[in-house]
């Protein structure tokens, strides 16, 4: 395992982190969630990603409990948590001071530490001036309640807004993004945020890194019983999946799973070590329904060296969806 900076941050995240989206709580009690954070952090993974809206908190319940009995040095990792989508009634969602300075509270109890390392606004909220959401979160920080702040899904112009208001008012400014990044989604991280990470410093946490498995191949041939489409909830996911845009992607994962075969290595390495090979990534956050997924994917490291500058020539000639840099005059 290598570790990135967190964009200009002195934080040192493992390139390979660890996510709980749909899986703790749901899929993964808090005796398979100790089991395969354990090996994670063994595999050298520092960073472990949670929010206050998977499964209603209660993925956030089961990484507490998986951490306390784990019982490692505080020290030796980063957790994460993320506010937008608490409760039902209008004051526990969004990102109003009230809201961010009580899902930081919950966060922490639920998750039994006494500061998040990362706290991330889930989304941006219209209905709440940024400034409002960035004092909140300088709050937290000189409270020593959260380490660094960030953003998920925010766009490139509500980024730099933060930064505005944080530098007129002497504010600590976010230091990461959390946005989609895997090979069919490639806009934001490739494209719209390339002006920020020299202006900023900004880093990024990257989800679904395996486009919620499809880049598995899991899906070429059906829908497997047990995946996350079949999930009740999921529906959303299940008809992606089988509309036209999600069987043309589909297509292209048995296009990408030649080139892999050929490389030497399975489809879902070379899409995660294709978003690693990106230097703005600073982390690519795994999800895993199950030990066994996680220790494959993990396994991806060993494969680094069969992404030569030919696959990855190859790979951008099949996905044909390079963002156009942005102009310069
Ligand atoms: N900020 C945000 O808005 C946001 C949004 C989404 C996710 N995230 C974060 O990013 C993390 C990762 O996202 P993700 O879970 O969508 O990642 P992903 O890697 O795209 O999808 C993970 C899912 O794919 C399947 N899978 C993974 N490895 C596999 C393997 N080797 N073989 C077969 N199936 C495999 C599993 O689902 P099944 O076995 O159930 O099919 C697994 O739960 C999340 O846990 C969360 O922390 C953040």
């Amino acid at each position: 395992m290598q570790y990135r900076r967190l964009g200009k941050s002195g934080l040192k995240v493992s390139e390979f982190s660890f996510g709980s989206w749909v899986t703790f709580g749901k899929q993964v009690d808090t005796s398979d969630a100790e089991k395969m954070m354990g090996t994670a952090y063994d595999a050298g993974v520092n960073f472990f990603d949670n929010a206050e809206g998977y499964e209603s908190g209660n993925s956030e319940i089961v990484m507490g409990e998986a951490l306390k009995k784990l019982g490692w040095n505080r020290e030796s990792y980063v957790v994460s948590s993320k506010v937008f989508w608490g409760g039902a009634k209008p004051t526990e969602r969004g990102l109003s001071r009230k809201h961010v300075t009580e899902a930081c509270h919950a966060a922490l109890r639920r998750l039994q530490v006494d500061h998040l390392d990362l706290y991330f606004c889930h989304r941006p909220d219209i209905d709440t001036p940024i400034e409002e959401t960035v004092r909140a979160m300088h709050d937290l920080i000189t409270q020593g309640k959260v380490l660094y702040w960030g953003t998920s899904e925010w766009s490139a112009q509500q980024i730099t807004e933060a930064h505005q208001v944080a530098r007129e008012w002497r504010l600590t400014p976010p230091t990461m993004e959390q946005p989609q990044y895997n090979l069919f989604e490639r806009q934001k991280v490739e494209g719209d945020y390339a002006p920020l990470y020299d202006t900023f410093g900004l880093g990024t946490t990257i989800w679904s890194p395996l486009a919620s498995g499809l880049l598995t191949g899991k899906y070429n041939n059906g829908i497997p019983n047990d995946s996350r489409v079949t999930l009740p909830g999921y529906e959303w996911l299940r008809d992606r999946v089988q509309s036209e845009a999600g069987q043309a992607q589909i297509a292209k994962v048995g296009e990408l799973a030649a080139i892999a075969k050929e490389a030497g290595m399975p489809i879902h390495h070379m899409a995660l070590l294709w978003c690693l090979a990106n230097p703005r990534v600073s982390t690519v956050i795994l999800g895993a329904s199950r030990l066994s997924q996680l220790q494959d994917n993990l396994a991806a490291l060993d494969a680094r060296d069969k992404l030569t500058p030919e696959v990855m020539d190859k790979i951008e000639a099949v996905m044909g969806n390079k963002p156009a840099a942005p102009q310069r005059f």
